[in-house]
């Protein structure tokens, strides 16, 4: 249907009080299964890539991909640069036809995270429809949630929040709230609902101008999902989870077909498995049918 940014199905998605999926992808198979859960399931799709895979598949290769692929989908789906530190890497992205652009420079100075996120998203506007996301604050690894999370001074602080979102002028803002990226080693990780609730507040309540992110989606309890829905997040990050279905389906077929050697049935298992992942986070997130 169309080539998007995040913004645009984000406030849609924050009117709704639904979220958008955004599901970083390694491979090819990864990202055929991804777009097929969302247009099975009728659902806008935001697909990601860090910064490891998009130098070692090539940028523009990827661009080539998702464009043909994003033109012929019956769904909006966005293109995102996941948590680029190299201001010069986020600007040839966006060259490249990324359409949105997340330039992470939480653990720069909140000077200096401000200067570079300023820079990208004026670089970004100027090229052309693609919009930005900024981070404050630190989205931790799981091995130190817990340390994150109860030190108050790693999460967003509300009000630096929307001094950052307004010196900046980013277009999407993932506030950290002590999410975490990795699998939880704990079934009740420590999540500040209340401070995602006041800062969607303080930025938002006069009509949506800058959607919220959550980071670190693998894992993260049913209820915390919906409570987070309810505190204002509009994109939710997934990446462990569909590395771990990749690599399981891609052994579990091969343990049980150890003399086959045909790739193109490993990559059909592979395919159906990230599929049904991603059909199941659509779900929770409620994204189902508002494409
Ligand atoms: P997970 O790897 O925990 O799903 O986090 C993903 C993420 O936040 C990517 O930006």
């Amino acid at each position: 249907m169309s080539i998007v940014n995040a913004k645009e199905i984000m406030v849609e998605a924050a009117k709704g009080k639904y979220a958008v999926g955004a599901f970083n992808i390694t491979d090819l198979i990864q990202l055929e299964g991804v777009v097929d859960a969302a247009v099975e399931k009728k659902s806008p799709l935001i697909i990601q890539t860090s910064v490891k895979p998009s130098k070692f598949l090539g940028r523009d290769v990827l661009v080539a991909i998702f464009r043909t692929i994003a033109e012929s989908a019956p769904i909006p789906i966005c293109l995102h640069l996941d948590h680029c530190t190299e201001v010069d890497y986020c600007k040839a992205c966006a060259d490249s036809g990324y359409t949105n652009i997340m330039i992470d420079a939480s653990k720069q100075s909140y000077e200096e995270n401000i200067r570079q996120t300023k820079e990208i998203v004026d670089y970004c506007h100027s090229v052309g429809n693609i919009s930005v996301e900024g981070e404050l604050g630190t989205v931790s690894g799981v091995e130190d949630q817990i340390i994150v999370s109860e030190d108050e001074t790693q999460l967003a602080n509300p009000a630096q929040a929307v001094e950052f979102v307004e010196r900046t002028g980013v277009d999407i803002f993932a506030p950290a709230i002590g999410t975490a990226h990795g699998v939880y080693k704990t079934k009740n990780p420590k999540v500040d609902f209340e401070r995602m609730a006041t800062i969607n507040k303080m930025l938002n309540s006069n009509g949506i101008k800058t959607p919220l992110v959550v980071h670190g989606g693998t894992g993260l309890p049913e209820d915390y999902i919906k409570k987070l829905l309810e505190a204002g997040g509009a994109k939710f990050n997934v990446s462990t989870e569909l590395k771990r279905v990749l690599i399981d389906a891609k052994y579990d077929y091969i343990c049980a077909h150890r003399e086959e050697y045909d790739p193109g049935k490993v990559d059909v298992a592979v395919r159906d498995a990230i599929r049904k992942a991603v059909g199941h986070w659509i779900d929770m997130l409620g994204s189902e049918g508002k494409a």
